[in-house]
């Protein structure tokens, strides 16, 4: 038996949230793809979206940093507030909110450029880190956070991204992710096109992340959920059907959908 290793006493944590969204809903066209959606985020846990494929997991995770900005035929309704502030508010500077977010996608997507301008190019765009020693030890930083440093310590400026393994390669996109010391890691599958050794550092990975940033992590494995995740939200056809601390949702959980689903009867 699992021990739900972070499921701490979070769930009656009276922290102020980081994140809340609130009856958000969003259409692509004439199709909704989520329906007056609520949840909270808190500062240093790791929330993880489950459910069966399209039911709206990564149509949720790109509203809490405005990634459908521009998108056309996308329409959002709600509230979403980021630190008490609205985030579509009229006065909000789109790059600056955005660096208080990393995103890491499913497919590691590294530029093809050194390992060392990887990272040091978020820090550079926002005037992190000012002159070269400084820049050296953010990337320095970055990369020891990443749990890469070792790997790649010798080869930062003659190798690529492209140079490196897959599991290395999503451990650089974490290490551009911080770089931009942001408060929150949204992670779209990060484990989705990897093998099992990599996906077993991504996750240590994760723990250790959970430390100091806000994670929203999508899944299709309701292990990694277990492992990593201090809440689990459950998506269904663009509801949010259930929401709660790992444990009660994988051994208790209110909605029958949410039993079938995380006993694997569906999806
Ligand atoms: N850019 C888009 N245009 C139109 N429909 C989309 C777009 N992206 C996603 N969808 C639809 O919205 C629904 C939710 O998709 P998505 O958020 O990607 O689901 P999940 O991440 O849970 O697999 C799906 O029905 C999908 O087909
Ligand atoms: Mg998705």
């Amino acid at each position: 038996m699992l021990d739900f290793a972070r499921d701490t006493a979070q769930e009656s944590a009276t922290t102020p949230a980081l994140i809340t969204v609130r009856d958000l809903s969003l259409w692509y066209g004439q199709k909704q793809a989520l329906k007056n959606i609520n949840f909270d985020l808190r500062p240093n846990e790791i929330l993880a979206f489950i459910g069966p494929s399209g039911c709206g997991k990564s149509t949720a995770l790109k509203c809490l940093n405005r990634m459908h900005d521009g998108v056309r035929g996308v329409h959002i309704k709600g509230d979403i507030r980021f630190d008490g502030k609205e985030i579509h508010d009229g006065d909000l500077d789109p790059p600056v909110f955005r660096r208080h977010f990393g995103w890491v996608a499913q497919k590691p997507n590294p530029f093809p450029w050194s390992i060392y301008e990887n990272v040091a190019y978020g820090a550079r765009l926002h005037g992190l880190a000012i002159g070269r020693a400084a820049l050296n030890d953010h990337v320095e930083d970055c990369l020891r956070r990443a749990l890469l440093w070792d790997e790649v310590k010798d080869d930062l400026h003659r190798k690529t991204g492209l140079d490196l393994s897959g599991g290395q390669q999503q451990r650089l996109c974490i290490a551009r992710a911080l770089s931009t010391m942001p408060d929150v890691l949204l992670m779209d599958e990060p484990t989705g096109s990897i093998d099992p050794v990599a996906t077993g550092h991504i996750e240590e990975l994760m723990l250790e992340l959970g430390r100091a940033h806000a994670l929203v992590v999508v899944t299709h494995s309701m292990m990694q959920a277990r492992r990593v995740a201090n809440r689990v939200a459950h998506f269904h056809l663009g509801e949010l059907i259930e929401l709660g601390t790992t444990k009660k949702v994988f051994t208790n959980p209110s909605d029958a959908r949410t039993k079938d689903f995380v006993s694997g009867a569906v999806g």
